[in-house]
Formats: structure tokens, sequence, C-alpha cells
């Protein structure tokens, strides 16, 4: 077997946290490198190598590739949604420019693989809304969603050209309890969650009604890593793939909520992350996933409600 050697890139994020420790678990702590333009997370320390790098740096970037003897990069580097339309030049920016410097890179390194999150975002308001299909009308009206249409094509195009294995999955919108979200439309389905627990109540910035694709961690990690260990020859799609779990309301997450916490009390109060939600499907057709490299998901709505609350509860009693 091939000793690989990996490099995360934004390993102190949401997802970056939980996927270095996943594949520490697999490669041995060693051989998975951390790293991020802010400081370690704390769950991190002490689990293995850690790098401070910007991806914007090429040359910083191409240093560490070399010097560290990297075969796979993660590259979860990115502005999200909300945070995004704050900043469309600076998202649009670091999107595009991060993962053309990881995809250069590797085709020069003659890197094994390369793994890059695209997101629901790439659908627009004219996508179908109900269980929308791997291929379809992708007219994206956030800058988020645009950078990551675009970026589904470059990694396309430098598989096809160069013959960079890049693989990649158009997350839903991620719950977990172990790290904060960055700055998304769907963080209102984490908040949820930290606030039931700390304070019995939450003020939501979407409205009741607004059903999107959710997923949660355990799941999107294990998808992640299913990916990259299939077969190339079962990859079938190179811009990326439809993913899918669950898809819920605000209104339907905290019914589910009060079953464990019945004092919980949610109002609302729509920013203008409704227009950005109100803009993407309320559920996900991940038939081609589930075909190619036999995606299944383990969690629906009220496993993983049960999971999170009890995880929290833990976190907070300093168990
Ligand atoms: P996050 O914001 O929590 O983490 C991103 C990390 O990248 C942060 O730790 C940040 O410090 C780091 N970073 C930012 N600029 C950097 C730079 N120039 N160089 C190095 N590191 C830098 O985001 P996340 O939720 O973990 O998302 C990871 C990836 O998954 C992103 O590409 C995102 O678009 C995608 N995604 C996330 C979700 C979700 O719900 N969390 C859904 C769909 C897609
Ligand atoms: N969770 C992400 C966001 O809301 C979806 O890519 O931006």
């Amino acid at each position: 077997m091939v000793k690989e050697k990996i490099l995360v890139i934004g390993a102190s994020g949401q997802i970056g946290v939980e996927l270095t420790l996943a594949l520490r678990k697999i490669f041995g702590n060693s051989s998975v490198v951390a790293s991020d333009l802010r400081e370690e997370n704390d769950l991190l320390k002490g689990t293995g190598p850690y790098v401070s790098l910007d991806v914007m740096n090429k040359e910083m970037l191409h240093v560490q590739v070399i010097r560290q003897n990297i075969t796979q990069i993660y590259m979860l580097a990115a502005i999200l949604s909300a945070t995004g339309e704050k900043n469309p030049n600076l998202a649009w920016h670091l999107n595009m420019q991060g993962l053309l410097n990881v995809l250069d890179i590797a085709k020069e390194e003659k890197l094994h693989k390369v793994y890059w999150p695209s997101s629901i975002a790439v659908f627009g308001p004219t996508s179908p809304r109900e269980n929308c299909p791997q291929r379809t009308i992708i007219e994206p009206t956030t800058v988020y969603g645009i950078s990551k249409y675009a970026g589904e094509f470059w990694c396309n195009y430098f598989h096809q050209r160069f013959g960079v294995d890049v693989r990649s999955l158009r997350y839903p919108g991620l719950i977990s309890y172990k790290s904060s979200p960055g700055g998304g439309t769907t963080d209102y389905a984490v908040e949820i969650f930290m606030d039931a627990v700390e304070e019995k109540k939450y003020k939501c910035f979407l409205r009741e009604d607004t059903y999107l694709p959710m997923m949660y961690m355990p799941d999107a990690i294990r998808a992640t890593i299913e990916l990259m260990e299939a077969p190339a020859n079962k990859i079938s799609v190179r811009t990326s793939y439809n993913i899918s779990s669950m898809s819920f309301s605000p209104k339907e997450i905290a019914a589910e909520i009060k079953k464990q916490i019945p004092e919980f009390a949610i109002t609302y109060q729509p920013d203008y992350r409704q227009a950005i939600a109100d803009s993407w499907p309320r559920s996900i057709d991940d038939s081609v996933a589930r075909q190619d490299w036999g995606w299944k998901e383990e969690y629906g709505i009220e496993k993983m409600t049960v999971d999170m609350i009890r995880n929290l509860q833990e976190m907070k009693g300093g168990n």
C-alpha cells in the first residue's frame, strides 16, 4: 500500500477539526498535517502536526507540500454564503484563487488525490426546489454559489486536462457540536442546539417554514472519506456529487428539540439570510452518489437531535 501524507487546509474550521481527527485515526497522527490561517483549534492540539499556512500564498503552500512530502490535500478554506454576501470580492478571491493554487501544485507535484467541497449553494432559484437532481439548471445568485460552481468546473478541467484526481461533494448545511460554524446560512441549525442547551430559547434568522437540506457531521465526514477511498473507476462525476440525508424547517427542528427539552422556545426574526435560503432547493436527489460509490446516510432528524443534545449537555456538564 502507498504511504499517504495528507495536508488539511482550513483544519481549524467546522469541518476541518473533525475531518483531521478522523483522517488521523485512519492514516496515523503524524501522516496528517493540519494547517490554517488562524490558530490551531484546541481539539487538534497534541493530536498531530500543525502548520500555520495561508492558502493564498502559493509559494508558501508549495514549500510545505514539498517539505512535508504531501501526497493528498483536503482544501477546506473558504468564505461561506452569509459572510460572502458582506464581502463578495474577498469571497470570490479566496474561494477561487485558493482552489487554483491547490490544483496547480497538485498537478506540478503529481499528488495522488485532492478533496475540495462544493455546496448546495451552486443551485439557484431556477433549479428544481424538490429533489434537485445531479444535473439540472444551475444559476446561483450568491457570490458563494458562483464561486462553488466555477470551482466545480476547475476541478473537472484539471481532471480531464491534467489527470489530477480531484473529488468533491456538494455538502448540504452541516450540523455539529465540536467546532463552531463559519458564517453560512445554514448556521441556524447549529446555533439552535447550542442556545437550546444553554438558554432554552433561540431567535431564528430564517422563517419557520424554510426547508433546507441538512446533514449531521458524522455522516459528512464518513461520506468524504468514502468518496476519497473509492476506486477511481467508480467516480463518474468530476464536478461535484449531490449528497443528502435529511431536510427540515426551523419549525420542525424546534419541535424535535422540544421532545428533549420541553421548555425550549423559538422566535423568528428573518434577516438578509432569508433571501439566500429561499434561493436554494428544499431537498436534494443524491441517487448518483448512492449508485456510484454506495453513499448511504446513518442519521435522520430524530437520531441526530438526540445525539446533538446529549453531547452538548455532556460538554456543558464538563464530562
Ligand atoms: P469554516 O469557515 O468553519 O472553516 C474554514 C477554515 O478555513 C477556517 O478555519 C479559516 O480560518 C480557514 N481559512 C480561511 N482563509 C484561509 C486561508 N487564506 N488560508 C488557510 N486557511 C484559511 O468552514 P467549514 O464550514 O469548515 O467549511 C469548509 C468547506 O466546506 C468550505 O469550502 C465550505 O464552503 C464547504 N461547505 C461547508 C458547509 C457547512 O455547512 N459547514 C456546507 C457546504 C460546503
Ligand atoms: N452551510 C453552507 C452555507 O450556508 C452551505 O454551503 O453557506
